[in-house]
């Protein structure tokens, strides 16, 4: 005699129902249904007839989903059900069998921490592609000057090689928050049952080591109400997102005939249908515009677990969209911008002559004051004025005659004009991690080292 008498409110069934989504998770699903499986036996569950016959429908079950043929039925309420349902269709009554010892809550859990574990370390290989590119470029462009900036006004000269290794450790950070997600994914919640423990001394040691997990989650409760690892790797997701970001805008202005410092690679951009002339940077908008979308699935599982009572409850369903959309939208991303960096094209000449602006000189004429003895603030006050009158006069800081300087300051000589033909200006930038060659070529091989630790 069932439980209902009533079928359920179809309303009722499309909210509740998750295998038009979690019909994803079905690869976690077979293979841990083979470990279990095995436990089973080892346990005395089944027998070896048994769980022979269990494998060999597990593996039929497999063959008909990659090939598309697993036939569904509308009572498949999500993709545990889905697959016991055809196991039993397939193996008959022992296909029953299969859920001893075992819940939906503990097996949803181990799905999704696999799940997680695979993304995090497809994140990272991926993260490394963008890397090496980033490297060699910054390795070519080590010493092609170009302005850096701070509010986005002219500030300072750097390097394009300089600026790329910002990049590169911005990412680089990403690779290392992708592999503390697949840290925290690697404890394996089944065995847990509902949420108390089940009634079979299962061996979990044999079964996590057949799924690659390294570890146990050591409290039944904690098993089935933790989803930790998913909003870690969705931390993760997020924060890398957001560099992308601001890589993309970057390439954006760059791209602009105003800066005209690149132009991006053809195969990542596209036409307009009205303007001939144009060649849009689209990859690099929407590498811009992607982040918050990522940023939201981290909100929406948050959401979801604030304030959730341990340990099940139907809640946890809706930690799947947030995820999947996230670990598409990032690798999507990140091969974007992997292919963008192959066939982007810097406009070197552009770069420097943008970088030769004498303003960008006015710290090193106040350094060289401060050399001569002056306080650093009376300095900047004393270059203050010179570039307010070389403003107000139309003229460049080096055309101020001789006979002038002494009127901003007697510390003044010769050298302020030779600090401003602007040799200089990199080679002066010596400390560590700044933008003159020998920082620059330290830094370079720190991240080679960082890159080859990635590697390995
Ligand atoms: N589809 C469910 C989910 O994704 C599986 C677990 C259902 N457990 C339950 N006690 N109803 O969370």
């Amino acid at each position: 005699m069932p439980r209902f008498e009533n079928e359920p409110d179809p309303v009722f069934w499309e909210l509740n129902a998750s295998l038009r989504f979690d019909v994803r998770l079905a690869p976690y699903d077979i293979r841990q249904s083979r470990a279990h499986a095995r436990a089973l036996r080892g346990a005395g569950v089944l027998d070896d007839g048994e769980l022979e016959a269990l494998l060999g429908a597990l593996d039929r079950v497999a063959a008909e989903l990659e090939g598309g043929e697993f036939p569904f039925e509308p009572g498949d309420e999500d993709v545990h059900m889905a697959i016991e349902r055809r196991l039993t269709e397939i193996a008959g009554p022992v296909g029953g069998k299969i859920h001893t010892g075992r819940s939906r809550n503990d097996q949803v859990a181990t799905d999704l921490a696999l799940f997680v574990a695979e993304r995090a370390d497809a994140g990272r290989s991926l993260l490394l592609d963008c890397l090496e590119r980033i490297h060699a470029l910054a390795d070519e462009h080590r010493a092609a000057p170009m302005p850096g900036y701070t509010h986005l006004q002219r500030a300072q000269p750097v390097t394009l090689g300089h600026h790329l290794l910002a990049w590169f450790w911005m990412l680089r950070r990403d690779a290392d928050r992708f592999g503390a997600a697949r840290s925290a994914a690697g404890a394996m919640p089944l065995g847990s049952g509902a949420l108390a423990g089940i009634n079979w001394d299962l061996d979990r040691a044999a079964v996590a080591a057949e799924l690659g997990f390294g570890s146990l989650v050591e409290n039944s409760i904690d098993a089935v109400s933790n989803r930790d690892f998913a909003l870690d790797y969705l931390g993760a997701a997020s924060t890398c997102a957001t560099h992308l970001s601001r890589i993309g805008a970057e390439i954006v202005l760059w791209s602009t005939s105003e800066f005209g410092f690149c132009r991006p690679a053809e195969e990542f951009s596209s036409g307009s249908s009205i303007m001939p002339q144009k060649m849009n940077p689209d990859a690099a908008e929407l590498l811009r515009a992607r982040a918050p979308r990522v940023s939201a699935d981290l909100m929406t599982l948050t959401g979801v677990l604030h304030a959730l009572p341990l340990a099940y409850s139907k809640d946890l369903q809706e930690d799947k969209e947030p995820l999947f959309d996230a670990a598409d939208a990032i690798e999507l991303g990140l091969r974007a911008l992997a292919g963008m960096l192959v066939g982007i094209e810097f406009d070197l000449e552009r770069m420097a002559s943008a970088a030769s602006d004498e303003m960008a000189a006015a710290t090193d004429v106040a350094d060289l004051l401060v050399r001569r003895g002056l306080p650093f603030r009376e300095a900047h006050a004393v270059v203050g004025g010179l570039v307010r009158h070389a403003l107000e006069a139309g003229i460049p800081l080096s055309a101020i005659p001789r006979g002038e300087l002494a009127a901003f300051s007697e510390l003044l000589d010769e050298e302020y004009y030779e600090v401003l033909r602007g040799g200089e200006w990199l080679a002066s930038k010596v400390s560590r991690g700044g933008a003159s060659p020998e920082a620059i070529a330290a830094q370079l091989e720190l991240a080679a080292a960082s890159l080859a630790e990635l590697r390995g």
